[in-house]
């Protein structure tokens, strides 16, 4: 069975993915163009890793780049309770201008906590950056930090989501676009 064949359904096509990175690189571009310091951009790994290579050959700045890991999901599609971070930053943020790159926003625990520790790291704003929300499921609001501003790519109905750095079990990763796995596979 192929990789392709998993899928029930593609939610997100590829050209339509690379077209609204595009245009998140230039509202970055423009947001943060006046600014005395680069930004840095925190992808969270590893959903993130593929918007966050995309975006940031699109955002005509200097940026410093970053990676952090929150972990909250087992292998399965349901949340293990709270976050946790497993891997912090190299780069120390303080008095820095923060963005982070999430893959998808879905109850916004994850992001929450990722939010106050950058603050407690003293970043001076902390935005996101998130390809896809899911409003429906969330439970934590979203508090940001100074300045700082929610980008958001695409809203997503409730629907457990693969590809394009998204994964089900940590597989379909490599999917270039978004989409449903069909049911059989959760079984
Ligand atoms: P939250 O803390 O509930 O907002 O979950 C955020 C994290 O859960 C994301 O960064 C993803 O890694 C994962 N996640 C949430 N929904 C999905 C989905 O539909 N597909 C794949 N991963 C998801």
């Amino acid at each position: 069975m192929s990789l392709h064949s998993h899928i029930e359904q593609v939610l997100f096509p590829e050209d339509q993915i690379a077209e609204r990175v595009s245009q998140l690189a230039s509202e970055i571009t423009n947001d943060f163009k006046d600014e005395s310091q680069p930004p840095v951009l925190v992808g969270v790994a590893t959903g993130a890793c593929l918007f966050l290579a995309d975006l940031i050959r699109r955002i005509d700045l200097l940026v410093s780049v970053d990676f952090v890991r929150a972990d909250s999901y087992g292998s399965g599609t349901i949340s293990n309770g709270a976050p946790r971070i497993s891997l912090d930053l190299k780069l120390d943020v303080k008095a820095k201008h923060v963005i982070v790159v999430e893959d998808i926003v879905d109850t916004g625990s994850t992001l929450s906590c990722l939010i106050a520790h950058m603050e407690s790291k003293g970043a001076s704003s902390v935005s996101v950056c998130t390809l896809l929300d899911k409003p429906a499921r969330r439970k934590v609001e979203t508090k940001l930090v100074g300045q700082g501003k929610f980008y958001r790519g695409f809203e997503c109905r409730d629907h457990f989501v693969v590809g394009y750095g998204m994964d089900f079990a940590e597989m379909y990763r490599n999917l270039p676009y978004i989409g449903i796995l069909k049911p059989e596979i959760y079984n």
